[in-house]
């Protein structure tokens, strides 16, 4: 099951009179890991619930196999949610249920597959998330970390498309943190689905994604592939990722625009761009990543749009992390098969 494109266009949602975000556009390339990132109460979860139908954004369209979910029936609606996988942010098992029941029960629900056939199904996903063993637990027995992990078996027993995560680094410490990015990234390379993650968490933002998003000030700052966000020299985005200090976003409320150009002016410009962090690599004995040559291809046909020092950055990054047969991407490369129609990367500044 390889992933499908998620193309979303001019969306809006407001809850009575208070808007939470507008005209937001983004087009999730098939198969690769994309993360939305953006302070707490920006809207973030309400977005994945928008992407799946429940809630209804009152303008813009969410287009999936040519069907726009914002406006088609309900039945055709209960088809396209069986595309998705999702993992809210608690896991959402149900607390009765031991581990297994909890896994199987999309199976029972949506499919006719006898009692053998879901066994396997389940002990296969549970295999993968690390968590044999544990069928008979109750969700109330394990740790945080489990149950998350509980949640991402489940999510995956339909083989879903479309894997959608809320906060997956929530509330885990780093270390569980990194074992789920590192799941994240194998299941990425073994399924070759699209997924999308929601997180407040930079380190996560900039080591596990293909595609990076931000949600600021209720719009959508940038969307494109991490070698441009991370080499953005956007204020916000630069200092969102980056970590600089200077910049329009305070510790606890937004800065005033004036004072934050007086530090920007301060700062003044950067000798060179420091070095893009390293990408998540596949485990040991899990196959090549395929999103990663096709979103370093997006990446060098926008090379020239870039400043000279985002692409001295990239470069170094591209020959650093060789993937996927990705030779020196100063050289001439071999014709690399093309996401979709292109387009995805496209710097979207809706800021200011
Ligand atoms: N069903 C709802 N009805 C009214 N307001 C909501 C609803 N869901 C979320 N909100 C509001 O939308 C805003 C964004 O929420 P949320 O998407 O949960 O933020 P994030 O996930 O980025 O932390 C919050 O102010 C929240 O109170
Ligand atoms: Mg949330």
């Amino acid at each position: 099951m390889s992933g499908v494109e998620v193309k979303v266009e001019g969306l809006s949602k407001s809850f009575g009179r208070a808007n939470i975000w507008s005209d937001v556009s983004l087009t999730l390339p098939p198969g690769e890991v994309s993360v939305l990132l953006g302070p707490s109460g920006t809207g973030k979860s309400v977005f994945l619930k928008s992407l799946i139908g429940l809630l209804k954004p009152e303008k813009g369209s969410i287009v999936i196999h040519d069907t726009d979910l914002v406006r088609c029936n309900e039945n055709r609606l209960y088809e396209l949610r069986k595309l998705f996988g999702v993992l809210f942010q608690d896991g959402a098992l149900f607390g009765s249920m031991n581990l297994f029941d909890n896994i199987a029960f999309p199976l029972r629900e949506h499919t006719k597959k006898s009692e053998a056939q879901i066994k396997d199904i389940v002990m296969e996903k549970m295999d993968m998330v690390g968590l044999k063993g544990d069928e008979s637990k109750l969700p109330g027995e394990i740790s945080g970390g489990m149950r998350k992990r509980a949640g991402l078996a489940r999510a995956l027993v339909l083989d879903p498309e479309i894997i959608l995560f809320d906060e997956p680094d929530s509330g885990l410490d780093p270390v569980r943190t990194a074992y789920l990015n590192q799941l994240i990234i194998d299941l990425n390379a073994q399924t070759d689905s699209t997924f999308l993650i929601v997180t407040h968490d930079i380190n996560t933002a900039q080591t596990v994604p293909d595609n990076i998003g931000m949600l600021y000030r209720k719009h959508l700052a940038m969307f494109g592939p991490r070698e441009l966000l991370l080499t953005s020299d956007d204020p916000v985005v630069s200092q969102f990722l980056n970590g600089r200090r200077e910049g329009p976003i305070g510790m606890s409320e937004e800065k005033d625009s004036a004072q934050a150009e007086r530090e920007m002016a301060e700062a003044g410009e950067l000798d060179g761009l420091p070095p893009i962090k390293p990408q998540l690599e596949v485990s040991a004995g899990v196959p090549e990543r395929k999103a990663v040559a096709r979103r370093q291809q997006r990446v060098r046909d926008m090379m020239h749009t870039l400043s000279p020092a985002a692409q001295a950055a990239i470069r170094a990054s591209h020959i650093a992390q060789p993937q996927a047969g990705v030779a020196d991407p100063g050289a001439p490369t071999e014709q690399l098969p093309r996401a979709g129609h292109g387009g995805y990367g496209e710097p979207r500044h809706r800021l200011r």
